[in-house]
């Protein structure tokens, strides 16, 4: 096992310190997280590999404060999320962290646009107009904007739950699969569009995958196995992941 000590003034925008996560009781229980401690730099783009599971979702769930953990602690900036009722924590999902998932989870009946805007109608501000401007522009669906997503390909949809993520300017993006329903070309693009986010306008992204190609899209990459984190890779290669991937398949 390698593990890299890294002296950083960064700030954080998300991390999980000892984070533990049992699902169940008795006999029937999993420990999905068995005692990680990461941290996400602001600016930064990281992807969570491992083999199946291994607890990527889980940690990604967790430090995004959609599921709790058994114990240790998970950060969004300075705010320890155990510290805060459920009205705060729906708060902090909503106005600092964004998501796009595996399966696009757009609202059906609204336009992309509506779809792009619905965290902000939700929070009931305009946000910041220039902004939201750009981003439809950056991902490209300037002409699909009064389309509902059965209209779109599964590569267009991906781009406007990508818009629709960044559209609130949260702290930090978590992004789990997001290319595991699309062809490697709308693939790619989705991967190009989170890492312009992140180095064209500094916002952190954290992205789960299988994919070695996708994960070189990303400035680091955390690798877990058995629920634990136990490698880190700065400027990843495709090459690279896939090589230590294999490194986990224990010969028999
Ligand atoms: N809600 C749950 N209840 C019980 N066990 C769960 C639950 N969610 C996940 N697990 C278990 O926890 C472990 C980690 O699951 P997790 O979904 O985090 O893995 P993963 O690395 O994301 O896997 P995959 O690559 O297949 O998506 C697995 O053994 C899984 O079966
Ligand atoms: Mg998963």
């Amino acid at each position: 096992m390698t593990t890299t000590t890294v002296t950083t003034t960064v700030p954080t925008a998300a991390r999980v310190v000892d984070a533990v996560k049992v699902y169940g009781t008795g006999d029937a229980s999993v420990r999905a997280l068995a005692g990680v401690s990461v941290d996400f730099p602001v600016g930064r783009f990281t992807a969570i590999m491992g083999p199946s599971g291994s607890g990527k979702s889980t940690l990604m769930h967790c430090a995004a404060g959609l599921d709790t953990l058994t114990s240790g602690t998970a950060h969004i900036g300075d705010t320890e999320l155990s510290s805060l009722d459920d009205r705060r924590l729906t708060l902090l999902r909503r106005d600092r962290v964004g998501f796009v998932f595996q399966a696009f989870n757009l609202v059906p009946t609204l336009t992309v646009a509506e779809n792009i805007r619905l965290p902000l109608d939700l929070a009931g501000g305009k946000g910041d107009l220039e902004w939201i401007d750009a981003l439809i522009d950056v991902v490209g669906l300037r002409d699909r904007l009064h389309h509902r997503p059965s209209e779109l390909s599964g590569g267009q949809q991906q781009r406007v739950a990508v818009a629709r993520a960044f559209a609130g300017q949260p702290d930090v993006v978590f992004a789990d699969e997001p290319t595991g329903n699309l062809d490697s070309r709308s693939g790619e693009e989705v991967l190009g569009l989170l890492g312009r986010a992140v180095r064209q306008t500094a916002r952190t992204v954290v992205m789960v995958t299988h994919d070695p190609v996708a994960a070189a899209h990303a400035d680091e990459v955390v690798f877990l196995a058995d629920g634990r984190l136990v490698d880190r890779m700065e400027s990843p290669t495709a090459d690279k992941v896939l090589d230590r991937m294999k490194a986990f398949e224990v010969p028999s």
